[in-house]
């Protein structure tokens, strides 16, 4: 994990021979969607366990069948909410979950509308209340523009003051995380790589890509489907 000098509380994983070689895959146009989801639930289960070193941890006492000893669990591992942001933080919540087994989760929907204004309609929100002593990680593998998750973080913020509030993704882009960071100084963001730049569609370079259609595959516009007449 390194720190980006460029900011504060700004971390990737380019230091990890593994996270890379994932993100490899992911970037690759050949790989479908079902090694790229799989490759998102492992990102999202590796990411979570490099953030457990971050956490607070709490000396215990452990019997092992021949003796008493010391051991540690990891407090904060307990206390953590994950806010999902459709669709593609599916799989990467999936993997998050795996090492953060106690959270409570939120669902959001955002869809962000056509350059040059890149609006973000929030159609769905499900957040349970945020305790004092709560992580909150929300998961957007694509870290763009920074309008999605700045509208997620603003409504987040709703739901409670926790002690952490930690953004984790697959890849941003300089200029997300500088308007991520302008709005909210004290988010942490873990993404495995920043990239270079955004290109003028708002997608990242040299990127991966649209996450939730690699994810799922293409939308259909319900504008091109048949009309469908009910009989009664
Ligand atoms: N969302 C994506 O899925 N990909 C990008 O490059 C930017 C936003």
């Amino acid at each position: 994990m390194i720190e980006d000098k460029r900011w504060e509380k700004v971390y990737s994983f380019e230091d990890s021979p593994f996270i890379m070689e994932i993100l490899t895959q992911l970037r690759d146009k050949n790989t479908g969607s079902i090694a790229f989801r799989k490759g998102l639930v492992k990102l999202g289960r590796y990411m979570a366990y490099e953030i457990t070193k971050t956490m607070e941890t709490e000396t215990v006492k452990v019997e092992t069948p021949l003796e008493e000893t010391e051991g540690i669990i990891v407090k904060d591992r307990r206390n953590v909410v994950i806010v999902t942001v459709l669709r593609a933080a599916i799989p990467l919540m999936e993997g998050l979950i795996k090492v953060f087994e106690h959270a409570r989760v939120g669902i959001v929907s955002a869809v962000r509308g056509k350059a040059p204004k890149f609006e973000i309609e929030m159609d769905y929100v499900k957040i349970p209340q945020i305790k004092p002593e709560d992580t909150v990680i929300v998961a957007d593998p694509m870290i763009a523009t920074g309008s999605t998750l700045t509208k997620v973080l603003e409504e987040v913020k709703k739901y409670g003051e926790p002690k952490r509030t930690i953004v984790v993704g697959v890849l941003a882009a300089p200029e997300g995380i500088t308007k991520i960071k302008s709005k909210f100084p004290d988010v942490e963001i873990f993404v495995a790589k920043i990239d270079r730049e955004l290109d003028d569609k708002g997608y990242i370079l040299p990127g991966l890509g649209d996450a939730g259609d690699r994810a799922f595959g293409e939308p259909l516009k319900l504008t091109t489907l048949p009309q469908v007449h009910y009989i009664e």
